[in-house]
């Protein structure tokens, strides 16, 4: 697949997960190339009149700025607020919905605004299909103070880690003021367990790991778009990496 196919699934995926968006709903708005896409066809239809009274929490600043520019009203993810959807990206999507996040910085905020949906959508080209997780190195968001501690401590349990740069080389921060570590684990037998060890460590703010999250899946082909919802999975059919 070249860079243009990619992005026009990329596209495709993105157009087909905002299809789940009605008046009067308050969304969750992802980070990254693909949820550009998700917003430029939300702004479409809010501008079109088809849908209203939409309002949103953006999980980066990256995405607030593009949301106001399109008009779209922002809150603040205060406790009260329930989500009716959340529409994002990710880096790498296995056939039980489990992805992982963050390659653009924001997994953070990405996850706890997914937290706070009733849904969550997740659009993806065919190329981050992938029968296991880890070729894609996760990102983990660590507290500045201390950090080397924490890359021992990931390097312990099978990584090979990266403190993420800037382009002018010096450490990258994300929107909360935290460094992110890049974590080559290769294949990850058991998400879940490595999930639950990284997440009881003092200095670990958030990993990119998202489990049992995505209720709805877009992906994109170069034929058609396949959608995918937690709890219908038997009928819908497997996601298989393209090759
Ligand atoms: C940002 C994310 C993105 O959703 C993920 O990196 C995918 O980005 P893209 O759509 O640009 O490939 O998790 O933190």
């Amino acid at each position: 697949m070249n860079a243009g196919q990619r992005e026009a699934q990329k596209e495709r995926a993105a157009s087909a997960a905002v299809s789940l968006v009605e008046s009067g709903m308050t969304l969750g708005l992802g980070s990254g190339s693909t949820f550009r896409y998700a917003l430029n066809a939300l702004a479409r239809r809010i501008a079109s009149g088809e849908l209203c009274d939409i309002r949103a929490v953006p999980s980066s600043g990256a995405t607030a700025k593009l949301a106001q520019a399109k008009g779209i009203p922002l809150l603040p993810l205060t406790a009260d607020l329930l989500l009716d959807l959340t529409i994002d990206g990710a880096d790498e999507l296995d056939g039980d919905h489990r992805m992982i996040k963050g390659g653009g910085g924001a997994l953070l905020r990405e996850k706890l605004i997914a937290e706070a949906s009733a849904r969550l959508a997740i659009a993806v080209d065919g190329s981050k299909i992938v029968k296991q997780l880890g070729k894609y190195p996760l990102p983990v968001e660590v507290l500045p103070f201390g950090w080397e501690r924490q890359q021992v401590f990931l390097a312990e349990l099978g990584a090979e880690v990266s403190l993420r740069q800037d382009s002018q080389n010096r450490p990258y921060l994300t929107d909360n003021g935290n460094y992110i570590l890049d974590c080559h684990f290769g294949a990850i037998a058991e998400p879940q367990t490595l999930a639950a060890a990284i997440k009881a460590r003092t200095g670990i703010i958030e990993h990119g790991l998202f489990i049992d999250l995505a209720t709805d899946v877009f992906v994109a082909s170069q034929a058609s778009v396949q959608s995918s919802q937690r709890g219908s999975k038997d009928a819908a059919q497997p996601l298989l990496p393209q090759s």
